[in-house]
């Protein structure tokens, strides 16, 4: 305790030189917990950062210092993190006045800021934000012991200006409850009902990707613990896709696909029904995909083949206008709109190809 004591102390002591090595530009975002900004990193030449600031609640310094514990062993974990689709840590500073953690600058816009701009999203768009989300997902998983993103959501996720989806809060110092269980964080909507009771697993960030589709297909949030039926608000979505958000938002998590990446092919299948010519990548899960299953995406291929061949911009009414643009301007960085924004998507399913 003395020990925590003299160490909070010597932090107050270098805070203000902390502070110094940053311009600190702007207030971008205010959240729960403390309040994120826009600022430039002195010691590397200016480059544009953001630093969330994250305060103490806690009173005595006996909760302060556990916090600053809890906090330094995430801050170690996730800066072990290096994925495309997540952002990258640079720093972190911890003090008496609070936390600080400082991360790359994404451009774009939160998905939530994306649709309160351009209202709900068409399931192209939301079918590649999804199949971006399932990589990071599988890599969190994946890692040892596996690692849950526990609050995924619209307003978590940056759209970059490339149409590059990036995984941003890593709710640091958040599964901090004093006495409590550590783990139990939950949002309303997108929180799948096991994580209610402090139990989360990998599978209920399935669960809350398919409420954040829901929400994105629909522009209204999912109702919690409710599983969602997006096509019954926007008869624009797919019934496939629509199929799919149902099974991720079951309340059973047996229910649930097993796993980010089996996710992954159910979309990419999806995503291949909309351009019957592209060519699904190897993701090494071919052989537990069940005959049933295969011969019902042949069906569905096929049919979506003839349509194709019938009306080569054939796409249902509701989304019609949306697809048309996007099929023009799949590689087109300059245009306008989130159509617009998936110039690198070839190069981003490459890049899956290419890693294994
Ligand atoms: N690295 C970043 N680059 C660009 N913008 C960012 C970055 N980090 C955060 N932001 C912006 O600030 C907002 C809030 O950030 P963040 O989600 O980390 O904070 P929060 O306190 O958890 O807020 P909330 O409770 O709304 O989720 C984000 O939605 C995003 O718009
Ligand atoms: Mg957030």
């Amino acid at each position: 305790m003395v020990a925590d004591a003299a160490y909070l102390l010597v932090q107050s002591m270098s805070e203000s030189s902390w502070l110094d090595n940053y311009n600190w530009l702007q207030p971008i975002g205010e959240g729960g917990m403390g309040s994120v900004y826009l600022a430039e990193d002195k010691r590397n030449g200016n480059a544009p950062c953001v630093i969330k600031q994250i305060k103490y609640e806690y009173k005595d310094l006996a909760s302060q210092a556990e916090m600053i514990k809890v906090c330094q062993r995430e801050a170690d974990l996730l800066r072990k993190l290096n994925h495309r689709g997540i952002v990258k840590f640079l720093d972190d500073h911890y003090s008496v006045e609070g936390l600080y953690v400082v991360m790359e600058y994404i451009p774009g816009s939160n998905l939530e800021g994306v649709m309160n701009k351009e209202g709900p999203l068409d399931s192209e768009t939301v079918v590649r934000i999804g199949l971006q989300c399932c990589d990071v997902l599988e890599y969190l998983h994946s890692a040892e012991p596996p690692i849950i993103y526990r609050d995924l959501k619209p307003s978590n996720l940056m759209l970059r200006p490339d149409g590059l989806v990036v995984f941003i809060d890593f709710g640091i110092a958040r599964d901090f409850e004093p006495k409590g269980p550590a783990t139990r964080v939950v949002t309303s909507g997108y929180s799948p009902p096991e994580q209610y009771f402090g139990k989360p697993e990998p599978r209920g960030d399935l669960y809350s990707l398919g409420a954040t589709m829901h929400h994105l297909l629909t522009g209204v949030r999912p109702k919690p613990l409710t599983p969602c039926r997006p096509a019954s608000l926007n008869s624009g979505v797919m019934p496939q896709l629509d199929a799919l958000i149902f099974q991720l938002t079951a309340h059973d998590k047996d229910e649930r696909p097993p796993s980010a990446r089996a996710v992954q092919y159910e979309l990419f299948q999806i995503y291949q029904i909309m351009h019957p010519d592209f060519e699904i990548p190897d993701l090494g899960i071919e052989d537990e995909i069940e005959e049933v299953t295969r011969e019902r995406r042949e069906d569905l291929l096929a049919e979506a083949r003839l349509r194709t061949m019938r009306n080569p911009r054939g796409s249902s009414n509701r989304e019609k206008r949306r697809t048309d643009r996007e099929d023009d301007e799949i590689d087109d960085t300059e245009s306008g709109g989130v159509a617009g924004l998936f110039a690198r998507f070839k190069e981003w399913v490459d890049n899956i190809t290419g890693r294994r």
